[in-house]
């Protein structure tokens, strides 16, 4: 297996600027943030950062520009640069599956040179020439279903990266979704979700789109078989003289085992490629993307495509003092490795966004989740961070409170868009554009308070002439004011963009996947593996025969928590 993508003497290097960070660290464990605005004037701009219009602000990180230089510094002895060569070139970067990495290649950033891997670009292409083709019979109504019956809904049923992706940026662009077509996704093997998706839908205007790399994972292949008996259970498809013909309609699927889609009833001509060199957690860029091109159409998924690859441009280019995914990078590997800090939040003040840390918490803890290194050796320092999140202002009233007066520090990643697309959708015209744009104020200012007050916090003393203010004498003041001081001192950081639309979401997941493989490069992982979700598989699948009565629960070396449940389970069927 191979190792690092560092030299042994880089990776000495790297060890010197490691120590040297440590100690930093213990330096600098009184700072307080805000001191650094006055010790460094230049702070602002050193701090802030941009890929076209999307800009990051760090400069409220818990770091001095000494540290971020430090961090950087560590950064140049890391091997990026083979790293990213490696994986934009088609090596293979997924060292235990000796598969490469290239998802960049689907937005047309990367041209592999490595040897064997055929025409990568030639099957990009034909791809997306056959996601036009679907999305053009469905958005012209041509489309049409067992009875003649144009498609009005799309069902995609895939979990994990085949569900995750999809679903935030069909949320995210909600304002460019096209008329005629309704997308909808069922991932839980919990028969809630489907059933809550099936209810309100027809057989004769319900397309399904089967998402799986492997068509093999259990709960999408139970989500299918469901769907398949609720579509052959409708009386009109009943009485047909060929239901697998009708079938051959409604059921379509993206897959790299097209033995196993064909073998579930679907039409060859009716499934979509994947590659083993797309990672599931990767692949929203692949025809994987199929339902967000349902829904808002093939060039605005295009401009997705072209936002991710700006990023990608900018990744490959761009000096590591203004590289985005650089910088998050070595913000989170300073408070993961250097600080004690274990986890991070993205809040996007945007409600589309609000699945965003739900995938990013795939591509993030899937990804870097791991104990060894690339080589099998134990890993030297703390590696993924616990990503959670959800969109502003709703965090607000629920776990903010932790954020500011909580004894555990959470770095946020604020991610604000600057104007709102709300205006142009159709009530706002019953509503009033101001009333939909005060809104938005609204939403802005929220999010500029929440990193304020994370930063400058309230001061016993400020405390104290607020309760004086509000009528206290000074005993009640004295009792009550502890409780409303506020720590301060909180990192955050806030990543601007003009507003949400394709070509900005596009920048957005990128800027997080390659930060993402920056801080596997960093701590020397392979990031494209997850053999950690394989034995809870299997355990799974001898522990359903049980449920089932098909086994007796005394052959299994069940632990006793384990037994006891079982019988539980059973008792109560
Ligand atoms: O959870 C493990 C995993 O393999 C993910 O990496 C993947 O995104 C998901 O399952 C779904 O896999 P598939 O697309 O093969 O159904």
């Amino acid at each position: 297996m191979d190792s690092s993508f560092r030299t042994p003497e880089q990776d000495r290097e790297f060890m010197k600027a490691w120590e040297a960070l440590k100690q930093q660290a213990d330096n600098t464990v009184s700072d307080r943030i805000l001191d650094y605005f006055s010790s460094e004037p230049g702070r602002l701009g050193d701090m802030t950062a941009s890929c076209g219009d999307l800009t990051l602000d760090y400069s409220r990180s818990a770091m001095s520009l000494k540290v971020r230089d430090e961090l950087l510094a560590l950064l140049k002895h890391s091997g990026l640069d083979a790293a990213r060569k490696a994986m934009f070139g088609g090596e293979l970067l997924n060292n235990t599956e000796q598969r490469a990495v290239l998802h960049a290649a689907l937005r047309g950033s990367a041209r592999p040179t490595a040897s064997g891997l055929g025409d990568i670009i030639g099957e990009v292409d034909a791809a997306l020439d056959s996601m036009t083709r679907v999305v053009q019979r469905l958005h012209s109504g041509s489309w049409t279903g067992f009875d003649g019956q144009p498609i009005t809904d799309v069902v995609s049923i895939g979990i994990g990266g085949s569900f995750l992706g999809p679903e935030v940026v069909v949320e995210a662009l909600r304002p460019d979704w096209h008329d005629g077509i309704r997308v909808h996704f069922v991932a839980n093997v919990d028969a809630a979700d489907i059933l809550n998706t099936l209810e309100g839908l027809k057989a004769s205007n319900t397309l399904f789109i089967i998402q799986s790399k492997s068509f093999t994972t259990q709960e999408t292949l139970t989500n299918a078989l469901t769907a398949r008996a609720w579509f052959l259970g409708d009386a009109s498809v009943g009485a047909l003289d060929d239901s697998a013909e009708a079938l051959g309609k409604h059921f379509i699927a993206v897959s790299s085992n097209v033995e196993k889609a064909q073998a579930f009833g679907i039409d060859p001509e009716n499934i979509l490629p994947m590659w083993d060199w797309v990672g599931g957690r990767y692949s929203l860029w692949s025809a994987i993307g199929l339902p967000i091109a349902c829904q808002i159409g093939m060039p605005l998924f295009r401009k997705l495509l072209q936002g991710a690859a700006a990023m990608d441009e900018h990744f490959l280019t761009a000096p590591l003092e203004e590289n985005l995914p650089a910088l998050l990078a070595m913000i989170g590997i300073w408070y993961n490795n250097f600080k004690n800090i274990g986890n991070y939040a993205i809040i996007p003040y945007d409600q589309g966004l609000n699945d965003l840390a739900a995938h990013l918490q795939q591509v993030d803890m899937e990804s870097n989740g791991k104990s060894v290194q690339r080589d099998g050796k134990p890993v030297f320092s703390q590696t993924g961070t616990i990503v959670w999140g959800g969109a502003g202002t709703n965090g607000q009233h629920a776990y903010h409170q932790l954020i500011h007066q909580g004894t555990r520090v959470v770095p946020v990643d604020f991610i604000l868009p600057l104007r709102s697309r709300q205006t142009g959708r159709p009530l706002s015209e019953r509503i009033g554009i101001e009333q939909i744009q005060k809104h938005h104020r609204m939403l802005i200012s929220n999010c500029l308070a929440q990193s304020q007050a994370m930063l400058t916090g309230k001061s016993l003393e400020q405390a104290r002439q607020e309760c004086l203010n509000a009528g206290m004498n000074e005993s009640e003041a004295e009792q009550l004011a502890p409780h409303k001081v506020i720590q301060g001192n909180k990192p955050s950081t806030t990543i601007t963009v003009p507003e949400v639309d394709a070509f900005t979401v596009g920048q957005l997941i990128a800027m997080y996947e390659q930060r993402i493989f920056v801080q596997g490069v960093v701590w020397n992982l392979n990031s494209f593996d997850q053999w950690g979700v394989e034995l809870g598989k299997q355990m799974c699948s001898s522990i359903l025969p049980l449920l089932e009565g098909g086994t007796d629960a005394s052959e299994l070396a069940l632990d006793p928590s384990t037994a006891q449940l079982v019988q539980a389970a059973l008792e109560a069927n």
